[in-house]
Parts: C-alpha cells; structure tokens; sequence
C-alpha cells in the first residue's frame, strides 16, 4: 500500500512536540511491513534542512483566495530516515525558522494544503491512503472530497485524519471564505462548526475514518473536546483509538549518543547512576535523593500553573527529601514562577527554560521519576520513554497516561498514578515516590529494571493503521 502523511512536523526535519516524533517514526514502522509510507511537509529553515540535500520533484502555482501564489516540492536524496520526506517550499510563506506561532498561521497553513493537494492530483497514479494529522491538514479532507479543482483526481481515494491534540482546531472567521477553493456552498455545513470554519471539525466530518492517539482520548473527547463533543458523538462509528508506539531506534539507552554512559536492563543501576552524576552536577542537586523531573511545554494542558506550588509544598512537606528538576518553555508566568524557585529552593529545585532534544535524553535517562500532571493527554510521548530508559512514571490517570500506565499498587503495576491533576494529588504522589525510591534495596529496583523491558515500540500499532487502511481501501 501506499499511503502518504502530511503534517506540520516531522521529526529530525521538525519537531515541537509528540507529532513530530510520531510522524517521524510511525511511516518507517509501516516500511517495515512492506508498504511505501512517505511524508510530506512544510519547509521550515530547520538544521535539518541545511544538513541534508534535495532534490526538486516538482513546481506549481495555486491561489489562496485572490493571490497566487507559487510552489515547489523537494525531496531528501537519500532516504536517510527510512522514508521518503518531501517538503512543500512557499516563498516567505512556510519557509521561517518556527513551525507555528505566525500571525498568518492559518494563511501558511492552507497554503500548504492546497500545495500539496494540487501536486498530490497531478501524480500519474493515486496513492492507496492519504494520512492527514492535526488540524494543519484538516481541510485536505474537504478539498479532497468537494472542491472542483482536486474532486476528480482525489475524492476516491480514502483519507484517514488523526488528532494528535483536539484543543487546537485551527478555526478562522467566514470572513475568509475565499481562501477555500470553489465548491458547491450546498456543502458548507461540511466547514462550519459554531460559524467559523473549523479544520479539526471538518476533518473530522468529511475523513473516511477518524482516530486518536490513544483509546481513552477518544471516549474523553465525546465529554471535553473543547467545543466538537457533540461532533465526537455523532460520529463515533468512523472513530478510534491508536495507541502511539516509540522509535526504539531513536530511543534507545543502550546507544543513545546524548547520554554520558549507555545501559540496558542488565546495568540498569550503574548506567543510570552516571548520567544522574552528570545531571545533579549540572544543577546542583544532592546524588543521593530521588530525582523527581518534568519534561514538557509549561502549558495549562500539561497541569505546568500547578508546578511550582506542587513542587515548593513538596519540599517542605518532605524536609527536601527529593531534588526536583525541569525542563520546558511556554506560560511566562509559570517560567517566571520557575526561575524564582531556583533561587529560592536552590539544591532543591532547578529548571531549564528552553527547548533542548539532548538534554531531554540526558534527562530521562538520569531521573528516577518522571512527572506527567497532565489535565489532557491524547498518548503522551514522555512516560514510553522514561519506562524505556528506567524511568518510574508518576501521571495522572486520563487519556494514553492511563492507557500505558499502572499504578504499582495494583497487580502487576509499574507506575504511581494518581486520579486529579491538583496540587494535593501531585504532592501526595511525590510522598509515594520517596517512599518507593527509600525502599531502594527491593520493589524499586524491580520495578526500574521490569519497565525497560515493556514493549512500546511502532510494531504493534503500525499494524493496527495498516488494518485500518484496509477497512477503507
Ligand atoms: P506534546 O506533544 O503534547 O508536547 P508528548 O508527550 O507527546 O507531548 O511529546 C513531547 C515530546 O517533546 C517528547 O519527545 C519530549 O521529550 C519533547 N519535549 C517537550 N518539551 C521539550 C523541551 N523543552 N526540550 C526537549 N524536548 C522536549
Ligand atoms: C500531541 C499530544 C500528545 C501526543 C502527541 C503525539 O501533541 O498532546 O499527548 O503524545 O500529540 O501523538
């Protein structure tokens, strides 16, 4: 089969969250199998980008209401990533150093949509399954299915949208109908969801089937999904949930180039205690307390406000038994919050503000726990690889948290779990994993050694995919 993703990241080439890991590994995965999955995408000016060579495959103009605008499509030379990655160049447009965060976001981004649809109907043959992700390529459902200029090339073939995050939908005003392409208005409907056009909602109508990154996302959309729960409902027959694997490749303690000392299971205790050496030396923490970490965007989906009250009740609730460290950008007040704690409870607590892949790595490996609050988590990338590398998951139980992690009190249990994202619940989990990391000798290390050999690669769910582009093919 052939199926081709289109998506706002990719990891190397782009990356700000999960969907850039998922898009990056998931298509090598279904190679693996024997089909022929590619990805195409913006082109950002990445490291990525001006590493690697490109070839030119194609050049094309499309209009974004009344201003046209010009395209070409290039290609990575040599397959380095196991697939083959084609980025979508629009002149001053697309081509910034950011992914997201423009005042013309929504411009660029159907922009890049009609690119790729306008190229994709004038390849000689159709692929087997266009693979939409996120609301940046939400309306290639629509396009493909209603508008004049691409329905009769691409309408039969089967588009598939997953949403790697429902909060953002990416809707804009009718004001700026135009920028959709002519189509009979009877169809309108199939834009609008509380009179805007809305992206996510209309992928969500118009894709052949719809999933999540994990199952219990799915059934918590049907109740929260910021504005679409009706939606959810109505259409749940075409929706599912697909649990995200991890690249074992990328992520792999025993030869990941970002640690200061490989392991795996077998030398799980010396392996780990060299890169916490690194990490407590770096931020002046104590090597023999537990190193409790947080890895993520300082947003309200991520429980982030919570932090620094969650963290300071923690440490004199526990006369600074734990060192606590993190490692994210976002929510300036919760950054601020942050670097005024690491004066305040120096020793204790120490954060990083920034986005950095190598440290994260470090990180992971050299922690003890890994602190996930989250309030909404569709899979959630951070606990697979914390249990990879060793790691003990503390997370609140919702949507893939609570698909891939167990709590250690029930039976074969790995994880601490706890039911609110509230700053009781956190410092409540953060006593259970003191107690856990002083009881040292016996259950934590069992427990660290069983996580790393947990099966959280692509195998299983690039399968699924597979069966599902089998059910609409
Ligand atoms: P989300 O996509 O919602 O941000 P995920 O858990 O799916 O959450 O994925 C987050 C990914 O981004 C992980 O690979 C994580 O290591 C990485 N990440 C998040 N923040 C940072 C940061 N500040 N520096 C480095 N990597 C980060
Ligand atoms: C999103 C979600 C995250 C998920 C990732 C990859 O960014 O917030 O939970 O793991 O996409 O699917």
């Amino acid at each position: 089969m052939e199926i081709v993703h289109i998506s706002a990241e990719c990891y190397p080439m782009a990356k700000v969250g999960g969907l850039g890991d998922v898009v990056g590994a998931l298509p090598k995965y279904q190679n693996d199998l024997g089909h022929i999955a590619k990805v195409v995408m913006p082109m950002y000016r990445t490291k990525f980008l001006y590493e690697n060579e490109w070839e030119l495959v194609h050049e094309g103009g499309q209009a974004l209401g009344n201003h046209w605008f010009r395209y070409s499509v290039i290609k990575e030379k040599t397959n380095k990533l196991g697939f083959d990655l084609y980025l979508v160049d629009i002149n001053g447009v697309l081509d910034r150093e950011k992914v997201y965060g423009y005042d013309d976001d929504t411009e660029r981004f159907i922009s890049f949509q009609l690119a790729v649809c306008d190229w994709m109907s004038r390849w000689q043959h159709r692929p087997d399954i266009i693979h939409c992700h996120d609301h940046q390529a939400g309306l290639i459902p629509f396009f493909c299915k209603h508008t004049y200029a691409f329905r009769y090339q691409l309408a039969n073939v089967p588009v598939v949208f997953t949403i790697h995050n429902g909060q953002y939908q990416g809707q804009f005003g009718w004001d700026k109908y135009y920028y959709i392409p002519a189509y009979d208005t009877w169809n309108w409907g199939l834009l609008d969801w509380n009179n805007c056009i809305n992206p996510m909602a209309s992928a969500v109508k118009c894709a052949w089937k719809v999933t999540t990154v994990s199952p219990s996302y799915m059934e918590e959309l049907r109740h929260a999904a910021a504005g679409l729960e009706n939606l959810f409902e109505y259409e749940k027959g075409k929706c599912s949930g697909i649990i995200n694997g991890i690249d074992t490749n990328v992520w792999n303690p025993a030869t990941d180039p970002y640690l200061v000392a490989n392991y795996d299971a077998k030398k799980i205790k010396e392996g780990k205690a060299k890169n916490k050496e690194k990490l407590v030396q770096q931020f002046g923490f104590d090597p023999n307390k537990p190193l409790i970490s947080f890895i993520g965007r300082l947003v309200d989906e991520k429980a982030a406000d919570l932090l620094p009250e969650a963290i300071s009740q923690s440490v004199y609730q526990y006369n600074g038994k734990a060192s606590f460290l993190i490692l994210g950008s976002g929510n300036p007040y919760v950054e601020g919050a942050l670097a005024e704690m690491n004066k305040t409870l120096k020793g204790y607590v120490n954060t990083y503000i920034g986005y950095n892949e190598e440290l994260s790595h470090l990180i992971y490996a050299g922690s003890d726990f890994l602190l996930m609050p989250s309030r909404v988590e569709p899979c959630g990338l951070n606990q697979l690889y914390a249990l990879r590398y060793g790691t003990v998951p503390i997370v609140r139980k919702i949507g893939g948290l609570k698909d891939t992690v167990k709590d250690y009190g029930e039976t074969d249990g790995f994880g601490i779990t706890m039911e609110q994202s509230s700053i009781e619940d956190i410092t409540y989990s953060v006593g259970r994993a003191i107690d856990l990391y002083e009881n040292k000798s016996s259950l934590f290390s069992k427990i660290t050694e069983r996580i790393m050999g947990i099966d959280h690669s692509w195998t299983a769910s690039a399968k699924k995919y597979i069966a599902l582009y089998e059910s609409v093919k």
